[in-house]
């Protein structure tokens, strides 16, 4: 069983609150882990509501050094181990709002306080669970990415955000795949984990996939979703910077996918066993 415990999102739900910000506690197969902090300490908060403890989380996957996947990270109060990309520090700014979007504490703080694990290549970092690490761009329709932050306040120099990662869990039933935003493109994620675990089925998908509109982007949603249903994707769990409208149309195109809305407080389980090897 994989069980996924969304303690920051976009979407409230009941008496949990959301912010622009994901942060997910994993826990598979008794292994346990963090995907992102969120924006604050709302991630804290939160998991104090649903009465569940971080103390026996040791490792902390930072998808990408944006700040509302890495902010949280400010008010962890004891040590951890942080895995993430070398560049993840990064200074950028918001192509929308053109406000401050990077990484908020300086590396040597960091370091004083966590361990942290830098690497640009995968990493198995419980068992049958992978960081990803740099993913390549290898699909043609997203060579370009979902890129959203610029590398200077101008708002002139594209950060191709090579930093944004995910973790790949391989399972009985397929790769359980989990990505931040997305940046990078989901497909060239799926590639890029099937490559690293050396699984070719892909069970479900969980991001934050960086898709705001149906319009301007239909044909890369359409690709993706013809893409989902070459693979047969069973199960995807929709959230983040997924626009709602976006959601809908992928309900509304992959009926045979099971489709779940990600929000603040939800509790997922997966009916997976691991994979082994
Ligand atoms: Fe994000
Ligand atoms: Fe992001």
């Amino acid at each position: 069983m994989i069980t996924l415990k969304i303690l920051t999102e976009n979407r409230e739900n009941e008496e949990f609150k959301g912010e622009p910000g994901l942060s997910i506690h994993v826990n598979a197969f008794g292994n346990k882990f963090l995907l992102d902090t969120g924006f604050t300490d709302l991630f804290l908060q939160n998991a104090k509501l649903m009465n569940l403890s971080l103390d026996d989380v040791e490792k902390i996957v930072i998808t990408h050094g944006h700040n509302d996947h890495s902010g949280g990270i400010t008010f962890l109060e004891n040590k951890k181990t942080i895995i993430m990309h070398p560049n993840a520090y990064k200074e950028r700014w918001s192509i929308r709002r053109a406000d401050y979007a990077g990484f908020l504490i300086p590396r040597e703080k960091l370091l004083k306080k966590h361990t942290v694990i830098e690497t640009k290549e995968h990493l198995l970092i419980h068992n049958n669970c992978y960081y990803l690490g740099e993913i390549p761009m290898t699909v043609d329709i997203e060579k370009d990415g979902n890129y959203a932050t610029t590398l200077d306040h101008k708002i002139t120099e594209i950060d191709v955000t090579e930093d944004d990662s995910g973790v790949a869990i391989t399972t009985d039933k397929g790769l359980f795949i989990m990505t931040g935003c997305g940046h990078r493109g989901i497909c060239n994620t799926i590639e890029y984990a099937k490559k690293v675990t050396g699984q070719n089925t892909v069970y479900g998908v969980l991001g934050g996939f960086h898709l705001r509109e149906v319009e301007p982007q239909k044909e890369k949603i359409d690709y993706t979703i013809n893409y989902f249903k070459e693979n047969n994707i069973k199960e995807l769990y929709l959230g983040h910077c997924i626009k709602d409208e976006v959601i809908e149309y992928f309900e509304n195109n992959l009926k045979d996918v099971t489709i779940h809305r990600l929000a603040a407080g939800k509790e997922f389980n997966i009916d997976v066993e691991p994979l082994n090897n």
